[in-house]
């Protein structure tokens, strides 16, 4: 039976997050954080294993500066199991999909976890700007997809902008504006559009850090240096890119510049060829700065 009903305001109590990349291992961390059991699910063994030694890490970090008492990091981690095999969730109330920026790569997760997870499972994207009345269209129960958006690192920053689909039922909307209270995260609900409304109006102003590089109007430090002491930015543009990973900033570029079909949206030259050189910025220990252990080498970004 597929739902078909708004099933109101549900309690997470088990959750699947699929992906576990930059953004995966951090909402799995405050998930499994707030009492959550978590399945942390990737294609690849070896991200699993590296999201692991990060949310080990991070939680430490937090007991190191006094933020969680000495037994959190075992507690939490005990409560985060990894598999390579959405079909190993036990019964989640909610599925995080945080897997590359790609329409039929997010669609292929919906519609797997549709049909091998409970029907009254939210399924929510962390998706950067793919449209989620989209994706919602690809699965039985639209009403249930929204989107979530962390931001990163998802340990640290407070907001998760929340994404109401043509279809989102308002059940769908209260529960995981609920749920992201309870992480300790502020919820700002908007309407599905291409980028938001934070990347609608952050990534222009990134793609034009490069242009202006890209033109040679500045260096790297000098830009970054202008926004973070002429407007108050806590980091620089080209910094921001690369924490971000210049990949997800080309694709949310492509979405903005082909659904908005405006030319202020063309993502730079610069970054296109960054990107098919694999220089993706932190997560690649390269982009444009360089990093060794995910602390920029020359001491310029945070
Ligand atoms: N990086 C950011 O700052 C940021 C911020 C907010 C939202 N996002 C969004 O979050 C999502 C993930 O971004 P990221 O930066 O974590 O990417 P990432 O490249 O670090 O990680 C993506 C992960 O997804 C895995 N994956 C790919 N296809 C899969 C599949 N079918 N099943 C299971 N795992 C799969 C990959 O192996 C990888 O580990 C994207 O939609 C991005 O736009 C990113």
């Amino acid at each position: 039976m597929i739902m078909t009903e708004d099933a109101g305001v549900q309690v997470v109590r088990r959750a699947t997050v699929v992906g576990a990349g930059t953004m995966g291992r951090g909402i799995a961390q405050v998930l499994a954080g707030a009492g959550i059991e978590v399945t942390l699910v990737d294609v690849s063994e070896a991200q699993l294993q590296q999201a692991q030694e990060d949310i080990t890490q991070s939680l430490h970090r937090l007991v190191r500066r006094g933020a969680a008492p000495a037994g959190q990091p075992a507690e939490v981690l005990g409560r985060i199991r990894c598999t390579p095999h959405l079909d190993a969730s036990i019964g989640p109330d909610l599925l995080v999909e945080a897997v590359v920026e790609d329409l039929p790569a997010k669609r292929a997760v919906f519609q797997q976890g549709a049909s091998v997870l409970p029907e009254t499972a939210i399924l929510a994207s962390n998706t950067s700007s793919i449209s989620i009345t989209t994706l919602a269209g690809a699965v039985p129960g639209p009403q249930r997809v929204a989107g979530m958006h962390f931001f990163n690192p998802v340990p640290v920053m407070s907001l998760v902008e929340i994404v109401r689909g043509e279809r989102t039922s308002p059940g769908t909307v209260q529960t995981i504006v609920a749920l992201a209270q309870r992480l300790g995260k502020s919820p700002v609900v908007v309407n599905d559009y291409p980028g938001f409304v934070s990347n609608r109006i952050l990534l222009p102003m990134l793609n034009e850090a490069m242009f202006v590089l890209m033109e040679g109007v500045a260096g790297k430090e000098a830009i970054d240096e202008v926004m973070r002491l002429g407007m108050n930015h806590p980091m620089g543009p080209l910094q921001l890119a690369d924490l971000i990973g210049l990949d997800v900033c080309l694709h949310i570029l492509e979405v903005l510049h082909r659904d908005l079909g405006e030319d202020k949206y063309r993502p730079c030259p610069l970054l296109r060829r960054m990107v098919a050189a694999g220089l993706l910025g932190r997560k690649s220990g390269a982009g444009f700065y360089a990093y060794a252990g995910g602390r920029a080498s020359d001491g310029t970004a945070p």
